[in-house]
């Protein structure tokens, strides 16, 4: 939108839409070919061959890890996935009845007066935040879910990696190693996505010289959102409110159709195509699709048959296609994961991101202020209380 104001004409970019707020070596989003590239790494061939642990390592340094490296950080994870009694003592007094990454913002923040060394922080120090909050996610989402449902949160085990542990510390349950690898792959896909709106939050605060913490704390608020990170969670009570494949098309035209609802788990800002993440989980699915029991197909029967209704409406005209959220709520449940923990998820995949981001950034730091055009009143006179 343009305007003029006296002489000058002033420019508004609503949402932000093609504005460019740095320069980054993170991550390349060419949304017109479908390509995403980590460090100038195909995320297609890190989804397929790596794993979330590595892809944390290269987010953090800027590239991969050698085997001794490697070797270490695993290390340095597994030394510190078990909670603070401090930690889990917040866990045990958040209210029951909250959304969980309502709960996540308020651990993450106690985690933050335990750990954080202030506004100073090096990006060693980031390092050492990130491998600290990321290695304990997993006991944070389990034991909160546990929790809640009256039920003692389970111990971290060293022998796992982080995703066959987040399934382990919610659930309780050992997975089949193709499942982990299914859970390992989406932490991988959800790892970074340049300047999105989480991202932003956090490198917003951290512009302003505050402490790691604050920044991600931000970012999980930013990303609780429904356009945002909510959006797998809402696609998952979509699929779920719909019911079965035969009540599609009439849902479609009275929530859709009729412009009532957004459809959850459709449209991006970047992308006017497919994203270029939802093959991999497309392929997942498909792959393991003879192993779904009978409640578990009626769903991904009735997500399959949404897409389908979608992709043949007004909304594909208007370059509106799923979006990964889409395809990682069906994921999920087809992990039988329940829906508190999907968003929670998706935050702990994506600290990598913001912690590369806020590393990168405050190495060039400036103060982000933008600016709002005022339209409002002007030159009104203050009339004393009691005369009003
Ligand atoms: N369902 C129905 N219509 C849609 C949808 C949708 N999911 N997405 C966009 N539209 C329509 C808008 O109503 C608008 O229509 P109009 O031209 O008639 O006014 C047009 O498409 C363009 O929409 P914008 O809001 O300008 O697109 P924007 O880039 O701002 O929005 C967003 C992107 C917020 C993600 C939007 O597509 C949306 O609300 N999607 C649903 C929520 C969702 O899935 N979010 C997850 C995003 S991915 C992520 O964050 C990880």
């Amino acid at each position: 939108m343009n305007i003029y104001m006296a002489e000058e004409r002033v420019s508004i970019y609503r949402g932000l839409k093609n504005v460019y707020v740095a320069e980054s070596k993170i991550c390349l989003i060419d949304h017109e070919r479908g390509k995403i590239y980590y460090y100038g790494y195909d995320l297609d061939e890190l989804a397929q061959k790596s794993s979330y642990e590595e892809v944390l390592y290269l987010l953090l340094h800027g590239r991969l890890p050698t085997r001794r490296e490697f070797q270490e950080f695993l290390d340095r994870i597994r030394g510190s996935m078990r909670l603070d009694p401090e930690v889990l003592e917040v866990m045990k007094r958040v209210p029951k009845d909250i959304d969980m990454m309502e709960a996540l913002r308020t651990v993450v923040s106690y985690m933050g007066n335990l750990r954080s060394r202030g506004p100073e922080y090096t990006r060693e120090d980031v390092v050492d935040y990130t491998i600290d909050l990321v290695a304990k996610m997993p006991s944070i989402i389990g034991g909160l879910y546990r929790m809640w449902r009256g039920e003692e949160p389970l111990e971290p085990r060293e022998d796992l990696s982080l995703a066959a542990n987040l399934l382990y510390l919610i659930t309780g349950r050992e997975y089949d190693e193709r499942d982990v690898r299914g859970l390992d792959m989406s932490l991988i896909l959800y790892a970074e996505h340049g300047m999105n709106a989480s991202t932003f939050a956090a490198v917003v605060v951290a512009s302003t010289g505050s402490d790691y913490y604050s920044s991600i704390v931000a970012g999980i608020g930013a990303l609780r959102g429904p356009l945002h990170g909510y959006a797998n969670t809402g696609a998952l009570e979509q699929f779920l409110e719909i019911g079965d494949p035969s009540n599609v098309e009439r849902w479609f035209k009275e929530n859709i159709e009729s412009r009532k609802r957004r459809l959850i788990g459709f449209g991006h800002r970047l992308y006017r195509i497919h994203d270029p993440r939802a093959k991999h989980y497309r392929r997942w699915l498909e792959e393991n699709r003879e192993r779904f029991d009978e409640e578990t197909r009626r769903v991904y029967e009735t997500a399959m048959k949404l897409y389908e209704v979608a992709m043949n409406s007004f909304l594909t005209e208007k370059g509106i296609y799923p979006n990964c959220d889409y395809w990682s709520a069906l994921l999920y449940y087809v992990l039988k994961l329940p829906k508190e923990v999907y968003t929670p998820i998706f935050a702990m995949s994506r600290i990598a991101g913001w912690s590369s981001h806020i590393a990168e950034y405050r190495e060039d730091n400036i103060l982000i202020r933008p600016k709002a055009y005022y339209i409002g009143e002007r030159d009104k006179k203050y009339v004393p209380l009691d005369e009003r």
